[in-house]
């Protein structure tokens, strides 16, 4: 019987998961909580034939270490971590996991526009620190902004964008518009949605969703310019990578009133630091990058993960990332 296939799995995973990895392969595994130091990773992948990791950066520092490596299957459906032209020149396959997490982050992105521009976070704070006194939503400073038949425009019209665009047709009556690298008839058909240019998409939205992936093409694709053409009366919501966006044009567009008010998911460092201005802002609503976070999928996004390094391993089927398929270890 042939020796079964090494690997380094960077995190810890649900049991049965690690079960399934156990079955399939030779081990080595981090079992406490977080990450594993990348220390350590750069140290153990030496003979390693594949790793499980999330977000850790795959480079020429690590695949240097890696003669083996055949694999990196990361538990995300993004993949801007990768520099796929050094794993290209070196053979080695990525994978994702699509697919099971697009109900979950479109749920958060809902959340988001809710919590903006309802003001949910910040009414919340409001009633807890005790200033919710007789007749004081009487008048109008604490109303918010419809969700409700408003315009969203969606950035980036992938999975997650048509999930995104089925609760704000089915659910909330929007009228929608999306913009993306190629049109979508099959989107146009379903909602009723118009394909439009970013520009007019940002000047017609009331909430404009940024759910595009990261890459070479996307990065600071909304800066100063951008912000400038939205309405006083709009909301910015970001659920896809901080760097789509320039932080910095955001943070003034919010303090000139350029915008209403921002959800945030994603930031350009992550954790943001304490002093980051979007953090004090009432109008923003900012959450630790948890779009996928749920009990349920990240548990799926763990399993599809574990198939997927065990499908490149042994011959089997895995979601390897477009830009890497067909790919093979010289
Ligand atoms: C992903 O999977 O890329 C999401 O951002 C969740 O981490």
């Amino acid at each position: 019987m042939s020796a079964k296939p090494k690997v380094l799995i960077t995190q810890k995973v649900p049991e049965t998961v690690q079960n399934y990895l156990n079955e399939h392969c030779d081990c080595v595994s981090w079992d406490k909580e977080g990450i594993m130091p990348r220390a350590e990773i750069l140290e153990k992948i030496s003979d390693m034939d594949g790793v499980f990791l999330s977000s850790t950066a795959v480079n020429a520092e690590m695949l240097d270490r890696a003669p083996k490596l055949r694999v990196v299957s990361s538990s995300s459906v993004g993949y801007n971590h990768f520099d796929i032209e050094e794993m290209k020149a070196r053979g080695v396959l990525g994978t994702h996991t699509p697919y099971v997490l697009d109900g979950t982050v479109a749920d958060l992105v809902f959340a988001l526009m809710l919590s903006a521009g309802r003001r949910i976070a910040e009414l919340d704070a409001f009633v807890k620190a005790g200033k919710w006194q007789k007749g004081a939503v009487k008048g109008t400073e604490l109303f918010g902004t419809d969700v409700h038949h408003a315009t969203i425009g969606i950035i980036g019209m992938g999975r997650i964008g048509e999930a995104i665009a089925k609760r704000a047709v089915h659910g909330f009556d929007m009228n929608m518009l999306y913009h993306s690298r190629s049109r979508k008839p099959e989107v146009e058909d379903r909602f009723g949605a118009r394909f439009c240019s970013l520009n007019e998409l940002l000047v017609e939205s009331d909430y404009v969703v940024m759910i595009t992936p990261l890459t070479p093409e996307t990065e600071h694709m909304i800066g100063k310019e951008q912000f400038s053409l939205m309405k006083p009366s709009a909301f910015f919501i970001n659920a896809s990578r901080g760097a789509t966006i320039d932080e910095q044009a955001l943070i003034e567009a919010l303090n000139n009133g350029t915008i209403r008010g921002a959800g945030l998911d994603v930031f350009d460092v992550e954790p943001t630091p304490i002093d980051n201005p979007l953090l004090k802002m009432p109008n923003v609503v900012t959450l630790p990058h948890i779009g996928s976070a749920t009990d349920k999928t990240r548990y799926d996004m763990a399993m599809l993960a574990a198939k997927n390094l065990v499908g490149v391993l042994t011959g089997g089927e895995a979601y390897v990332v477009q830009e890497l398929q067909g790919v093979a270890k010289a």
